[in-house]
Formats: structure tokens, sequence, C-alpha cells
């Protein structure tokens, strides 16, 4: 199950993308936003990001005009890895360097035939392990440091 949500800047997209997670045959649960009306991206980024945390959802994607406040707000959270990414090349590298569990897509900035690549690269591409674990294991402890 994927966790899906956008503010007002990646409504549009969101709805694209949840055709292709449809056809492509991915659950997905929907967080919002139901509208292009101005909304707020944490007040629907918070309860997909929290769905990750708990393993209701196994991933999320988080749309909003830049991709750039999703990616600020779900890094707040402990265990949650996420980047706004914007060609196939850098979806595939989340994935396989970072193990990002979240990816954010600039509503804005791209399309849906340009966000399909990246979402079947992330989605598809699994993680390299290795000397990117150790690098990830550093992450772990500065989260263990800074957060509760
Ligand atoms: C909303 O206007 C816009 O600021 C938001 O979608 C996002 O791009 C923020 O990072």
């Amino acid at each position: 199950m994927i966790a899906i949500a956008a503010d007002h800047g990646g409504y549009a997209l969101k709805e694209e993308v949840k055709k292709y997670l449809e056809e492509v045959g991915i659950e997905y649960k929907d967080f919002g936003t139901d509208s292009e009306e101005r909304t707020d991206y944490p007040v629907h980024a918070k309860p997909a990001i929290e769905a990750v945390q708990n393993k209701e959802c196994e991933k999320a994607i988080l749309i909003c005009g830049t991709g750039f406040g999703m990616t600020i707000f779900a890094n707040k959270f402990k265990g949650i890895y996420c980047a706004s990414c914007w060609n196939e090349d850098v979806g595939r590298l989340l994935k396989e360097h970072n193990n990002a569990n979240v990816i954010a897509l600039p509503g804005r900035f791209i399309n849906i035939s340009q966000a399909v690549p990246i979402l079947r690269a992330w989605l598809g591409s699994e993680f390299l392990a290795g000397r990117y674990t150790e690098r990830l294991q550093m992450i772990e402890e500065i989260e263990k440091e800074n957060m509760k």
C-alpha cells in the first residue's frame, strides 16, 4: 500500500499519479487534498507520513509545487527519508543509494509523462546496501541524538 498526499500545487498531478497506480495495480491510500483550493502541505503530508511510520503503508508519494516543502516536512519525522525528484535517474538513485521510503514530486514542474518514469524507477529499484548502509547508519545516529 502506497500513501499519497498533495497540496493545491500537487493536486492535479496526484490525480494523474493515482490513475497510473491503478493501471499498474498498485494499491494506494489518498490523504488529500481533494481540490485545487489553497491548502497547507503539512496538513495532508502528516497522516501519509505517519502511515509509513506505523507500517500501514510501505512508502509515500508527496506532491506539492516544488516538492521542497513536502521534503523538508517529511524529513522531520523519525525513520522517514525523502527527497524531491525531477527525473528518472534521481528517482532510481533515491532508492539505490538512499533507501528513501518517501518520494516528493514537483507538481508545478513535471507532468504525468515525466512523473511515471520517476515513480517506476523509485518503486522498481532496490537499495544497493554495502557502503550506502554505513551512510544510512550515520543518519540513524544523528536521528538518535536529535529526535525523540
Ligand atoms: C504552494 O504555493 C507552494 O509553496 C507549495 O506547493 C510548495 O511548492 C512548497 O514547497
